[in-house]
């Protein structure tokens, strides 16, 4: 236990001198060396991107070709690169016209309920924030595109993983190095997004 608390005060020092505003990004950074979702050229939808180091950390990894466009309840007023932005809004409120006509490669989300304390609540709360971000998957991903999703582990994960298997070839559970060592949260990661299910008549 004490060495894995080692390990996070050495991410937190570690964001300061990478010039990251959270310590959070290690987290994507490790999924992303094991899953190798982030390419250049890539356009990132990253829901929950305040204080904006999965947006700092995507924008690099896809380039000046690529696009990162973040969302947050929270208002962002740092600075980032011409190719990424993050605006002000509500996961649940996002409309498809405001993501624009062109699809996403991959679809991320880092956003976490504000806690109560009450364990099952906030799992729950949790579980919605993911099943919305796979609904906004759903509709702005290309066919093949990839999902990653934080979630606390607990009642609902286990439905929240088989949708997530019902829209991509492949899902992962990731928990990464960076995770503090009390949270009980992890990732989902879907990967080859198996395309718009029609159900127009
Ligand atoms: C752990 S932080 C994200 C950290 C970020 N990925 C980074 O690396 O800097 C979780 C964020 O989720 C956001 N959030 C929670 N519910 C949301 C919602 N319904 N819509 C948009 N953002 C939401 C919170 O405002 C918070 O900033």
């Amino acid at each position: 236990m004490a060495r894995r608390r080692r390990t996070q005060d050495r991410f937190g020092k570690q964001a300061r001198q990478d010039g990251y505003p959270a310590r959070s990004v290690y987290k994507l950074q490790e999924i992303d060396r094991r899953t190798q979702v982030l390419k250049k050229g890539l356009r990132v939808l990253d829901l929950g991107a305040f204080p904006g180091s999965w947006t700092m950390f995507a924008a690099k990894r896809v380039g000046p070709k690529g696009r990162v466009l973040g969302f947050d309840l929270t208002p962002f007023e740092g600075v980032l690169p011409p190719h990424a932005e993050i605006r002000q809004g509500d996961a649940f409120a996002i409309s498809l016209e405001e993501l624009g006509e062109d699809p996403f490669d991959l679809v991320m989300s880092d956003m976490a309920p504000a806690t109560t304390g009450q364990k099952s609540l906030d799992q729950y709360r949790s579980y919605e924030l993911v099943m919305r971000a796979l609904a906004i998957a759903e509709e702005v991903l290309v066919p093949g595109g990839a999902f990653i999703a934080k979630i606390f582990q607990g009642g609902e994960f286990p439905d929240a993983k088989k949708a997530v298997k019902a829209a991509f070839d492949e899902v992962r559970v990731i928990k990464p190095e960076a995770v503090r060592a009390e949270s009980y949260e992890v990732f989902l990661v879907g990967r080859g997004f198996k395309g718009r299910s029609t159900t127009d008549d």
